[in-house]
């Protein structure tokens, strides 16, 4: 199983079908490998920190990267992508993410240390499904008003862009941002924080 995967958007269509592979269900296409320094697998298991190579993320894909077992999504949101969140805001449960999981620093409407690079646990909150990277605003399979977003296949449940559940989905919170922090403009590691290195 591949555990460094990229989301192209634009070319959701063409893997709408794609199975989730051992919990890692973004939808996603192999293409170039976006470089990582990672422990062993073993020390990955053990819940060490990942460091993350981001300098070939494209605005608009998402990486989907391996910690503690579960899936860890890394997004380089557009303005666009950025924009929707404020507008989504009237149709979420939690738009402050008050009863969510996420460090302090990621208490904001981006759910980040940088507005434009979402890092987030890719496992929905509600029975645990990894939900499908839906960027495209008005997909037809979900509905005109869609701005975008991670829809859960196993009962419905949507997400925003920062992933924050939509009310009328079964997901009960939003899902969780890990600790992370950067090393540089294009390396950050998940799993540690400022001040713990
Ligand atoms: S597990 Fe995601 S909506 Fe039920």
């Amino acid at each position: 199983m591949k555990s460094d995967e990229i989301d192209h958007g634009k070319r959701r269509l063409l893997t709408a079908t794609a199975t989730a592979l051992g919990g890692v269900g973004a939808v996603s296409v192999a293409v170039p490998f976006v470089a990582s320094m990672q422990p062993s697998a073993r020390a990955q298991a053990a819940g060490a920190p990942i460091e993350i190579d981001i300098s070939a993320l494209r605005p608009g894909e998402l990486v989907v990267h391996k910690w503690r077992g579960k899936p860890v999504w890394v997004l380089h949101r557009t303005e666009e992508m950025l924009a929707s969140l404020k507008t989504a805001e009237e149709g979420l449960t939690d738009p402050q993410s008050a009863g969510s999981e996420q460090p302090d620093y990621a208490l904001n409407r981006q759910r980040s240390l940088k507005p434009e690079y979402l890092v987030l646990v890719g496992v929905c909150t509600h029975l645990g499904c990894s939900p499908k990277f839906r960027p495209e605003p008005g997909d037809e399979e979900i509905g005109a008003d869609w701005a975008g977003g991670f829809l859960c296949p196993c009962h419905g449940g949507r997400y925003d862009l920062a992933g924050r559940v939509f009310k009328g989905t079964p997901p009960p919170k939003n899902m969780a941002v890990p600790p992370y922090m950067y090393l540089s403009d294009s390396r950050l590691v998940i799993g540690l924080e400022e001040g713990e290195v």
